[in-house]
């Protein structure tokens, strides 16, 4: 009796339980990031997820309450920004409407949404956002820059002689006058090469260079090999610690640490490490806006003495960067933060950046990403970081007037330590070095743990390949040696990592120590810019898991700050063709919309006053720029987002850039056809054995950016502007059709980049379409099941084949194993995508280090096909609203799941096919429709879980179509089956 009392009651909680869950809403957001501080956007946009336990679910009304204070948000009030009841089912995107928004300002924030029978659910938990400082007065901070008396700037330097010479045979040039006459303020520093040196006395052989040198009274010399880094005085990359000891007279009520670099800084209080950011402030084009950080330091504060401190290195500002050289944006780094307290009665107090602070040389001996880090743990300065610290014997600082440059916030999420990676292997190589192997080719630095006496110099080299005989291969570094040394201080266990480099590597070589080291010694950090997952994809095939995961570390470890083409060799650069090729598969594997929202700001900033895209951005290339492919980032980037995340501003804000780079492509083609004014022109970019006329590329991508012009002005309803560039796009269709595609649909050069081009960016009149997939599958087929695309085609290779009903080719391609392939890497064990289609064979070796990456994400761009084509999740409208989900089904696999995080939620497909059998899960987030669309013979073969589908309440049957069926389907969970007709080839035969 009293047991069934129980039951009843529980029975009851249960039922309201399910009566009042209605709906809730999460996954607050402000600017796509989670609780930020210090933004700039006075009018933020504000998303949510609702999620609801019934099918069908929609939000019929929400409104967002912005308070000052959490309080007065706990007490209902939004003083900043009451939206009222607002009768709308949109719930990301929300442009904050509220009191002008200042300086410092906090903002605590809540939404309830109502479903559709128009009941209110409950109050999502609170989240907030703060505003930075808008104003360049709201800054009173000085950038500082350290005076080091150990470093002499009184002695002189002069070259005494120089040869570059060939290292096998005798021939040398000299070269002593190039090297003087490259001496800046009594320092040298360059790139030892051809270009750099004005010399070739080789041609094609491997040369070094000898300089003897005079410093300060000293006569040295000193040897650097081609492409590595030459540096006189030696050392000049090191890394001052700064501090400033200060003291607070009573309890602190906040305090807000604002902080940045011309360069890399990590910053500490009272000798805890403030945030964890890694090699912050992202790099930005130096010359237009450098973007500072803020923190809540209020729990770092105390009461008397305190000190705030940091370390800071030259980074992307004056370090070594890919093309640029050494010193691209400038000299010396400098340091700038603005700390302001809060007292608990309310007055206030600014610690900052001025000629009161003090510096010292840290262990640090150098620090450069293509060079690597030197630690002298010897150097450490106890308490370098707290306060009462003896600083009698710590310099002064130089105050620096960089009073021009535009402090903006960080939008995006930062670079961050991602994880953490044990060594498979330990062996010992014929050079005597222990080589260990993390197993899987990732990006950071190690973090190394020993036990040796004190001063034994520990050198560790990166690697991500091994040669034949087990050495590690770091020819393809070029001119980045990517060199760890640390330097022991002898008491007991030390642990190092370094902090203002990062390699790419998967073997790292480590020396220096007597006998066997621990296993344990070296483990990978794996850093990247923090972009929070949002896509899983797996099937029954492990080759292509296996690919999936190469793609995705191939996006973590180049996602440094932007996005850069490799993580290893002296490159490292935002190339513009790479980021566009692959931005799609990016926004299904990660979120990486605020990530695109810095750094299209950065190719604005590299565009030339003629409206050129840059190669690369932030710019740092001399060439002219507006490259068919890379410069129509500036375009295709934008568009994408808006695509993927239903991101308005996006188009709003990069809109003049997008038209005036499409006027400039106008301007420098003859008769709409792109036959001259390419810049670099790199062409169908590493493509084997298959070449693209370069114009045809040029005048497609002319025709495919202004078509995207064109629907970006629709988006935003600029109707004039759309008509005149759907008129351009028409005109240079009709010059395309002309100059290159013939009466039966040839296109010229025959290949299948142009072929997947056309019908990717709808060139051809709509009878010419079927015959350009037809050549392209009999290309396929003549290359025996073989792709030839590079960089440009690849991504468009499987989605043009499945759009013209082509799944079995596009199977075809994606499971082939032999060379070229995507497989061909994964079978001989790369864990990365790699640059070339041969970046290795079993008959070659090594394709020439010269340019040979293993860790290149471009043609890893058939990722998207993995999501979108298999998983079968695309935006129906952007933002994925409405969500179209048709799995590309075929028995190259038995069976496929996908999983998305949409800006509206989570949107997961998997089916499973055996024999004449489909079975196909669905789940669409609340809130939003989708058209599904499965094979089947007919509807009377269809059920959902279980029933007949025609009975089943909120499933709308559409069409029966080419042995297709269509629904149209709200939020919830759905299992259908299918039996399909004839002509479908499945996998495994039907379970009894
Ligand atoms: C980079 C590429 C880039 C290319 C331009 C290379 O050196 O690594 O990924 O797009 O140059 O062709």
């Amino acid at each position: 009796m009293k047991f069934s009392k129980h039951i009843l009651i529980l029975a009851a909680i249960f039922l309201a339980g399910m009566c009042s869950a209605g709906v809730v809403t999460e996954n607050l957001r402000c600017e796509y990031l989670t609780n930020p501080l210090g933004i700039d956007a006075t009018s933020p946009r504000l998303s949510w997820i609702i999620t609801s336990p019934r099918r069908g679910e929609m939000q019929s009304a929400y409104q967002v309450l912005v308070a000052s204070s959490s309080n007065l948000l706990n007490e209902g009030q939004g003083d900043l920004w009451d939206s009222g009841k607002v009768a709308s089912a949109e719930s990301s995107q929300i442009v904050y409407a509220g009191s002008p928004l200042v300086s410092r300002e906090n903002c605590y924030w809540k939404v309830r949404t109502w479903d559709r029978d128009g009941k209110a659910g409950g109050w999502s938990p609170v989240a907030r956002w703060s505003m930075g400082l808008l104003q360049p007065a709201d800054w009173s901070a000085k950038w500082i820059a350290p005076i080091l008396s150990n470093q002499d700037t009184n002695a002189t330097l002069s070259i005494l002689h120089a040869t570059y010479e060939a290292v096998a045979e005798g021939q040398s040039a000299d070269v002593t006058a190039v090297l003087n006459s490259n001496i800046k303020q009594g320092r040298l520093k360059m790139v030892v090469n051809n270009k750099t040196l004005g010399v070739d006395p080789a041609y094609k052989v491997v040369k070094h260079l000898r300089v003897e040198y005079e410093y300060g009274g000293q006569i040295i010399k000193k040897e650097a090999d081609e492409n590595q880094t030459l540096m006189l005085p030696a050392q000049s990359s090191s890394v001052p610690y700064l501090r400033k000891s200060f003291e607070l007279q009573s309890p602190v009520q906040k305090a807000v640490l604002y902080v940045t670099a011309l360069g890399l800084y990590e910053v500490h209080i009272n000798g805890q490490r403030v945030g964890d950011h890694v090699l912050a402030p992202d790099w930005t084009d130096y010359r237009k806006r450098v973007r500072y950080q803020t923190f809540d330091v209020t729990g770092l504060m105390k009461t008397g003495g305190n000190a705030v401190a940091a370390m800071l290195a030259n980074g992307w500002f004056s370090g070594h960067i890919g093309n640029g050289g050494f010193e691209f944006f400038g000299e010396e780094p400098a340091f700038l933060a603005q700390l302001e307290v809060t007292y608990a009665d309310g007055h206030t107090e600014r610690i900052e950046t001025d000629d009161t602070w003090k510096s010292h040389a840290s262990p640090i001996l150098s620090a450069d990403f293509m060079l690597g880090e030197n630690y002298d743990s010897r150097l450490e300065i106890k308490g370098w970081d707290k306060f009462g610290l003896d600083e009698s014997k710590w310099d002064g600082v130089a105050v620096r007037d960089e009073s021009f440059r535009q402090l903006e916030s960080q939008v995006m999420p930062p670079v961050r330590e991602i994880c953490e990676l044990n060594p498979k292997s330990v062996t010992k190589s014929k050079s005597g070095d222990w080589i260990y192997d993390l197993g899987q080719n990732m990006v950071g630095v190690v973090r190394l743990k020993v036990s040796a006496p004190a001063g034994t110099k520990i050198t560790l080299h990166h690697a991500e390949m091994l040669n034949p005989d087990g050495t590690l291969y770091t020819k393809n570094l070029r001119g980045a040696p990517s060199i760890d040394e640390y330097v022991c201080k002898g008491d007991g266990m030390e642990t190092w990592q370094p902090r203002f480099t990062f390699h790419g590597f998967r073997y790292v070589g480590i020396s220096g120590l007597n006998g066997r080291p621990q296993k344990n010694a070296v483990t990978g950090i794996v850093i990247g810019s923090d972009t929070p997952r949002t896509g899983e994809f797996a099937c029954s095939d492990p080759r292509i898991n296996q690919l999936q995961s190469n793609i995705q570390w191939g996006q973590r470890g180049n996602y440094i700050s932007i996005p850069t083409d490799c993580p290893q060799r002296d490159e490292r650069l935002g190339w513009m063709g790479d980021a566009q090729v692959f931005i799609r598969t990016a926004t299904y594997n990660a979120d990486v919309a605020a990530f695109f929202t810095k750094w299209l700001v950065d190719v604005d900033d590299g565009q030339s006053p003629a409206g050129a895209f840059s190669n690369v951005s932030p710019n740092t290339s001399r060439d002219v720029g507006g490259v068919p492919a890379w410069g129509d980032a500036g375009v295709i980037c934008p568009w994408t987002i808006y695509e993927m995340y239903g991101d308005k501003r996006i188009l709003e804000q990069h809109l003049p850039a997008m038209i005036k780079s499409v006027d400039y492509v106008q301007s420098h083609s003859d008769g709409l056809i792109r036959n001259k004014d390419r810049g670099e022109d790199f062409g169908d970019w590493l493509s084997i054995g298959a070449d693209t006329p370069k114009d045809l590329i040029g005048t497609a991508y002319f025709a495919y950016s202004t078509h995207l012009l064109a629907k970006s002005c629709h988006a935003l309803g600029r109707d004039a502007e759309a008509d005149k560039y759907d008129k351009l796009f028409a005109d240079i269709k009709t010059a395309f059709n002309k100059r290159y595609v013939k009466a039966d649909g040839r296109i010229q050069g025959n290949t299948q980049c142009a072929y997947a081009m056309a019908l990717k960016f709808e060139l051809l009149p709509e009878d010419l379409r079927p015959k350009a997939a037809q050549y392209l599958e009999e290309d396929i087929k003549a290359k025996g099941n073989h792709l030839s695309t590079g960089f440009v085609g690849v991504s468009y290779l499987l989605p043009v084949l499945a759009e013209a009903g082509k799944v079995n080719i596009a199977y075809g391609l994606l499971l082939q194993d032999t060379f070229p392939s995507w497989l061909f890497s994964v079978k001989h064990g790369a864990t990365t995508i790699w640059e070339r289609w041969d970046g290795w064979t079993p008959e070659k070796g090594f394709q020439d280090p010269g340019m040979n990456s293993f860790n290149h994400y471009s043609l890893g761009s058939c990722g998207e096909f993995l999501f979108g084509g298999i998983g079968g999740i695309q935006p129906a409208t952007p933002g994925f609203k409405t969500i179209q989900i048709e799995p590309a089904i075929n028995n190259g696999l038995t069976w496929a799941s996908a999983s998305f995080d949409s800006i509206h939620g989570k949107i997961v497909t998997k089916w499973r096919s055996y024999g004449d059998q489909i079975l196909l899960e669905v789940v669409v987030p609340a809130n939003t429709t989708a058209l599904v669309r499965f094979p089947a013979k007919d509807t009377a073969s269809i059920t959902e879980s279980g029933e007949p589908i025609e009975k089943v309440a909120g499933v709308k049957c559409l069409e029966m179509e080419n042995g297709k069926a269509s629904f149209e389907v709200g939020s919830g969970t759905y299992k259908f089956t299918s039996l399909v007709g004839q002509g479908y080839r499945l996998g495994a035969p039907r379970q009894k």
